[in-house]
């Protein structure tokens, strides 16, 4: 594995965690730890023995946003240029499914960073916000799009608008996080939900995850198309064999990611 610099990358059988580490600057995403989270993903996304990734922050936070010092004084032609944030994107590329742990502050592109993954678990202590227009910009990760097909209109405009931070239960309530747990069982629990995962067929489970996320790029008509596609090729592969034997067999099924 890599060396990274502000960011830990560790393997616990067929799981990884990658944990932000700038804590000075809570978390603060700088182009630094943009091109390091997403080297280690599409590593991580290479590895046919990672089925599951984490990605998490620290207790006070997952990340207070995108590194405001670092972008203050850059001019349109430099972000234009630089097409900034873009590289973010990639992370939707990634197929092996991801996991977001969030404790405290998951701000601006700390929020953005979350809905990147493919589910949110939540400490009690997460605040969810997207301040950037108190800074004279808007979101710039993907914030107005994801947010609003999580939440809705109405609480991604009051979110957007006014720079509201939600709390982890308001969050729950609205469809942003799939589960709320005691700050002190959160990486536990984001790691047993990626232990499920990774327990799954690792192709079975990026179909599953790729339907999902058709869903939120295509017409009913097209995703239920590409779902019932994928389905049928599922049929392909040797864990669906091994899946539906073993429900006959009244056993567990032993998927060889085949
Ligand atoms: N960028 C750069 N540095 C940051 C940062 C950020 N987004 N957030 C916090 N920091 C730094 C602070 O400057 C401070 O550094 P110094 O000790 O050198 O002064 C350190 O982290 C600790 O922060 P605070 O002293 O402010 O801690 P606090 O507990 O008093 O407040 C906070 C915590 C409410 C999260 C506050 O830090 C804050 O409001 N941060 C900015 C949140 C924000 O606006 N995020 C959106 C950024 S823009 C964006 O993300 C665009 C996009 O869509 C991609």
């Amino acid at each position: 594995m890599t060396d990274y610099k502000t960011i830990l990358v560790e393997r616990d059988g067929r799981t990884a965690t990658i944990t932000l580490n700038r804590p000075k600057a809570l978390n603060a995403l700088n182009s630094e730890v943009m091109n390091e989270v997403v080297a280690a993903a599409e590593e991580l996304d290479r590895d046919a023995d990672v089925g599951a990734i984490v990605i998490t922050g620290s207790e006070k936070a997952f990340a207070a946003g995108a590194d405001i010092k670092e972008m203050a004084t850059k001019t349109f032609s430099q972000v234009y240029g630089d097409n900034l944030f873009w590289g973010w994107e990639r992370l939707t590329q990634v197929r092996t499914p991801i996991v977001a742990a969030v404790a405290g502050y998951a701000l601006g592109g700390g929020c953005e960073l979350a809905m990147l993954c493919d589910l949110i678990i939540a400490a009690d202590t997460a605040k969810f916000g997207q301040p950037e227009i108190t800074l004279g910009v808007i979101p710039g990760m993907g914030g107005s799009q994801r947010l609003a097909r999580a939440v809705g209109k109405a609480k991604a405009m009051d979110m957007v608008l006014t720079g509201r931070q939600i709390g982890a239960d308001e969050a729950e309530r609205s469809g942003l996080v799939a589960r709320v747990v005691p700050a002190d069982e959160l990486l536990t629990t984001a790691q047993e939900v990626a232990n499920k995962i990774a327990g799954m067929s690792l192709p079975i489970a990026m179909l599953a995850k790729d339907a999902v996320n058709a869903a939120f790029e295509t017409t009913l008509s097209e995703g239920v198309r590409l779902e019932r596609r994928s389905f049928h090729a599922a049929f392909a592969t040797d864990d669906q064999k091994e899946g539906m034997a073993a429900f006959v067999d009244k056993r567990s099924p032993k998927f060889t990611n085949s």
